[in-house]
C-alpha cells in the first residue's frame, strides 16, 4: 500500500459552502442560556440531527493532559449543563483534580457549533438520584455492571456481571443509585454561538461571564 492509497477520499477538497443567513448582535438573547434554548430548539426540530444533545466533553488532567469523549445532555437552565457518567471514569477522575472543561455541540447539518467553557462540579444526590430513576432498567443496571475506563478481561465478563445484576433486580423491581454514578454541572463561563458562513467568513459570538451576574458579548474573527 502507498501513502496515496492510505486515505480513501480526496480530503484537501471536501469543503461545503455554508448558509448565507447569519448570526448577528441585534438577534441574540440576554443570556446564553436562553440562546442556546433557541438554537438547540432548532436543532431538536428541523436540524436533520441524529441526536443534538450529543456533545463532547474536555476535561484535562492534573498535568494538563487533554481527552476528549462524547455524552449527552441531560438537563440545561441558568445553572449550567448537566451530564450523567460514571465518577470513577477518566473523565470524572480528570475533573476531580482540575474542574475546568470545555463542551462541544457539533451542529454540522447546521452549518454550526456551541462551545462551552466553565467548571464542572457534581450533582446533589437527589437530583441524581431523581435522574436515575427515569432511565430504563437495562440502563440503571448497565451503570452497575461497568467500572467504566477500566480494563475489562472480555466482552464475556461484562455480560456475566449484567446477567447477574439482572437476576438480582428483575424487571419492575427499583434498581437503588449506583454510589459511583451521578451528575456533573458545567457552570459556563464562555459560551460561544458558532455560524458558518460563505467565503468561510463565518459569525462567531461569544458571551462572556462579567464576574456581576451579567455577560459580555463580542465578536471573534473567524
Ligand atoms: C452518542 C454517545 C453518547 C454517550 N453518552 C454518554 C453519557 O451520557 N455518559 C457517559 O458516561 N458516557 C457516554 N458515552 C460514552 C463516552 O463517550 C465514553 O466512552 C465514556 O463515558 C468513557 O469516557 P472516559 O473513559 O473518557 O471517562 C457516549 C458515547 C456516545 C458515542
Amino acid at each position: 500500500m502507498t501513502d496515496a492509497d492510505a486515505v480513501p477520499f480526496d480530503l484537501a477538497s471536501m469543503r461545503k459552502q455554508y448558509r448565507a443567513e447569519g448570526l448577528s448582535e441585534s438577534e441574540l438573547a440576554a443570556t446564553p442560556v436562553e440562546q442556546f434554548a433557541r438554537w438547540f430548539q432548532q436543532a431538536a426540530t428541523d436540524g436533520g440531527l441524529f441526536e443534538p444533545n450529543a456533545m463532547v466533553v474536555s476535561t484535562a488532567d492534573a498535568e494538563g493532559r487533554p481527552s476528549s469523549r462524547t455524552v449527552l445532555l441531560k438537563h440545561f437552565d441558568g445553572r449550567g449543563f448537566v451530564f450523567y457518567t460514571n465518577y470513577g471514569s477518566r473523565k470524572a477522575r480528570d475533573l476531580a483534580a482540575n474542574p475546568h472543561v470545555a463542551l462541544l455541540f457539533p451542529w454540522h447539518p447546521m452549518a454550526r457549533q456551541v462551545i462551552v467553557t466553565g467548571t464542572a462540579a457534581r450533582t446533589g444526590r437527589d437530583e441524581t438520584a431523581a435522574y436515575f430513576r427515569t432511565r430504563p432498567h437495562g440502563s440503571q443496571l448497565g451503570a452497575w455492571a461497568s467500572t467504566q475506563s477500566s480494563v475489562v478481561g472480555s466482552r464475556a465478563d461484562l455480560d456475566t456481571a449484567y446477567a447477574e445484576l439482572a437476576a438480582r433486580h428483575p424487571e419492575g423491581e427499583q434498581v437503588p443509585v449506583p454510589p459511583h454514578w451521578g451528575g456533573f454541572r458545567v457552570v459556563p463561563e464562555s459560551v460561544e454561538f458558532w455560524q458558518g458562513r460563505e467565503n468561510r467568513l463565518h459569525d462567531r459570538l461569544r458571551y462572556t461571564a462579567d464576574g456581576a451576574g451579567g455577560w459580555r458579548v463580542e465578536r471573534l474573527s473567524p
